[in-house]
């Protein structure tokens, strides 16, 4: 008869002294005691200071065991909710206010430079480029207007050759993106590239503002909270150009309404621009624009990389 082979044990007991019984009180300690030697530092910080904020957390809102589950599956739905074209995972964080405060500790302008914002899920990376003076407002609606500017160092040195790629909504509230078939494709969006003198200039329609998606679990959030889901009317920019960073920003209107209430927290001061009325013909007709016409003059200043 074969002989049973005992087999040995793969499995090593840890050496390490931890606290080994879960109670509420030591909670903290007795999970983040349970990492080993060959932890990543960095990973051990982040999911340290996680379970303390957690913990924390859950100990103040001592939530029920259904409010748990209704936790638990509000994520698993907007896991299920994201796709490559929609990231409600993104969409909460922007809601949360976390996206607007990893950016702003990322990105701390302390003199001069012009300032970034959210990035927001509307942005396609092979839009159209442009001559300098093209309309980019393809569908024809809207009140046009004419943006124009200069990109700059921090020292006020132009910037030749700079990428400014732009994008916006149409007069009804939406990226083309979402309206396929219904906008004409790359309706509102364009590259641009700075002139020898850094300007650059081109004819797009006054924005609008437009609510963030909200028929999944962050709009769920949102109606819970009695909160608002739209964004103040905004015109997108990522301006590029060697040796600088790469700035993500947005330029606002003065009067929109939700200016004060963006559902995403993306306005900052320095970003509400002067969309002026100009009054002169002869402008007007070079540009192929009615008299008076709409204009920002909007300056983009570069931090170096
Ligand atoms: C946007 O401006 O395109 C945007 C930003 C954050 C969430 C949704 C939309
Ligand atoms: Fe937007």
């Amino acid at each position: 008869m074969a002989k049973a082979i005992a087999k040995k044990s793969t499995v090593k007991k840890p050496n390490r002294k931890t606290s080994p019984y879960f109670t509420a009180k030591d909670s903290v300690k007795v999970v983040q005691e349970r990492s080993g030697p060959k932890a990543n530092k960095r990973t051990k910080i982040l999911v340290d200071s996680l379970v303390k904020h957690l913990h924390a957390f859950i100990k103040e809102t001592k939530p029920t065991m259904e409010e748990w589950m209704y936790g638990i599956n509000f994520l698993t739905r907007t896991g299920h909710l994201s796709t490559d074209w929609r990231q409600e995972f993104i969409l909460l964080s922007d809601a949360l206010g976390i996206s607007m405060l990893v950016e702003t500790l990322n990105h701390d302008k302390m003199s001069g430079e012009t300032e970034s914002t959210v990035l927001g899920p509307f942005y396609i990376a092979n839009a159209p480029h442009y001559e300098n003076g093209a309309n980019i407002c393809l569908d024809g609606k809207g009140e046009p207007v004419l943006v124009h500017g200069k990109v700059v160092n921090a020292k006020g040195k132009a910037i030749a050759g700079a990428k400014l790629e732009v994008w916006q909504t149409n007069e009804d509230g939406f990226y083309d993106v979402q309206q396929k078939g219904i906008q004409p494709e790359n309706n509102l969006r364009g590259v641009f590239t700075s002139d020898t003198k850094g300007q650059y200039w081109f004819l797009s329609a006054y924005p609008r503002f437009y609510p963030i998606p909200y028929d999944g679990t962050v709009g769920d959030m949102l109606k819970a909270l009695d909160r608002n889901p739209n964004r103040p009317a905004h015109l997108h920019f990522i301006v590029s150009a060697p040796g600088y960073e790469k700035l993500v920003t947005h330029i606002f209107t003065p009067d929109c309404p939700w200016l004060k209430e963006d559902a995403v927290f993306g306005v900052k001061k320095s970003l509400i621009a002067n969309f002026k009325w100009t009054d002169d013909q002869h402008r007007a007709t070079q540009l192929g624009l009615p008299n008076p016409f709409r204009e920002v003059m909007w300056n983009v200043v570069m931090s170096k990389a």
